[in-house]
């Protein structure tokens, strides 16, 4: 550990993805012991002092700040972790960028394009390491889906279809706004679903089967008004509550893409099936350690769907884990994104997917918005 150097980590927002993220430090460095980085926990960031006092406890935080311009203003932080509300985002990693910290950065990059944008500007400048937390890309079987994808085991891809599906906001009594419920509320996400779920599957999307060239989509708001929680009066909801939209890849094949939160009995479906010439993909987050896989080289009689159970030590990551045929889970993801990141720093490669590879994202889902909006066609 001593040989090790130090990654002096500024967390700003102790929620959810603080949580996963700060796992992913502490757990790193057991479990790729090869990496010559060492993730510290210096500082973390959040507006409540007394909140963020006792998270910085419980996960062995060094000091603690409430106003995240004094943390980046501090020289014993090399890199900045924005686990803030997307709103938070862009105004953030300018700044971080300007003070020369590396950035790492939830999706989506920003709320809109214009910011996306601006930040990648930002970081280009500043020449700062960056990535982007699409932490499913890390699941060791949608990593699996990429090398077999690469292998040109499919041959000619002709469709690609996903899902995000969840159920949580349907009720009309669920208020918008305000610390818990900040993704209904269309100044601090930007947009419902398709920046929050469709992200994560347009990502994997553009990993996996190359770039869209253009979208043609539709969008819901099932309910029309909610209280706010900051102005205690009921207000016009502004953000998608579900998505649909089909898609040309650049390779020539079809997209199909659905998310909602109002998909009764579902909490988090995200599904992605790829079909080829000679094969098909099929994953599933709820089972996320098997990758559905069907060949059609195979021998007639035995041809057929199989389930590969990703946890073999020559399957991506695996060998970093337990012994073949015991599961990892969701919060290995975010342990594989800060190991490839620190790996990054090592190797002078970018940490995948970079602040411009976001971007791609981010420009469909512009598209997506707009292409709802105006009820037509869009050009990425
Ligand atoms: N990669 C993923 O799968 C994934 C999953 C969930 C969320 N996210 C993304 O992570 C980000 C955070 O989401 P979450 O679910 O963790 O949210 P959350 O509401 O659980 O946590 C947000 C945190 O940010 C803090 N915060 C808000 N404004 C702040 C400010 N001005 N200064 C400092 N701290 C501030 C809040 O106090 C809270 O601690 C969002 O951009 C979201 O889209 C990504």
């Amino acid at each position: 550990m001593t040989n090790k150097t130090e990654l002096r980590i500024g967390l700003i927002g102790c929620g959810f993805m603080g949580r996963t993220h700060t796992n992913g430090y502490k757990r790193v460095s057991d479990f790729f012991p090869e990496l010559t980085y060492r993730p510290v926990l210096k500082a973390v960031c959040s507006r409540n002092k007394d909140k963020v006092q006792a998270f910085a406890d419980q996960w062995g935080y060094e000091s603690v700040e409430t106003d995240w311009k004094v943390l980046i203003a501090r020289d014993d932080i090399d890199a900045i972790d924005i686990c803030a509300p997307n709103n938070m985002h862009a105004e953030i990693a300018i700044a971080a960028a300007a003070a020369g910290k590396m950035i790492l950065c939830e999706k989506p990059l920003a709320r809109t394009l214009d910011e996306a944008v601006l930040m990648v500007n930002a970081i280009e400048k500043a020449g700062v390491k960056n990535t982007v937390w699409y932490n499913y890309r890390r699941v060791p079987a949608v990593t699996l889906a990429k090398q077999i994808i690469d292998s040109g085991k499919l041959g000619k891809i002709f469709h690609y279809r996903a899902n995000f599906l969840q159920d949580w906001t349907i009720s009309a009594d669920l208020p918008q706004g305000g610390e818990a419920l900040w993704r209904l509320d269309i100044d601090a996400a930007g947009s419902g679903v398709t920046g929050d779920l469709l992200a994560h599957c347009i990502d994997t999307a553009i990993w996996l089967n190359g770039g869209i060239k253009d979208v043609s989509a539709m969008t819901e708001t099932f309910i029309k008004e909610r209280m706010h929680q900051l102005t205690g009066k009921m207000e016009k909801v502004e953000i998608d509550d579900a998505c649909l939209f089909h898609c040309h890849f650049n390779n020539g094949s079809l997209g199909l893409f659905e998310s909602t939160r109002y998909a009764r009995g579902h909490k988090a479906l995200y599904t992605f099936e790829i079909n080829g010439e000679h094969a098909s993909i099929r994953w599933d987050l709820h089972d996320l350690n098997r990758l559905e896989y069907f060949d059609h080289a195979d021998d007639s009689i035995v041809r057929g769907w199989r389930s590969i159970h990703v946890t073999d030590g020559d399957q991506p990551y695996m060998n970093k884990w337990w012994v073949p045929g015991l599961s990892i889970g969701y919060e290995h993801t975010f342990v594989h994104q800060v190991a490839d990141f620190l790996k990054s720093l090592e190797t002078g490669e970018p940490c995948s997917p970079t602040f411009q590879e976001a971007l791609e994202t981010q420009k469909v889902c512009q598209a997506v918005i707009e292409s709802a909006a105006s009820r037509s066609w869009k050009d990425i």
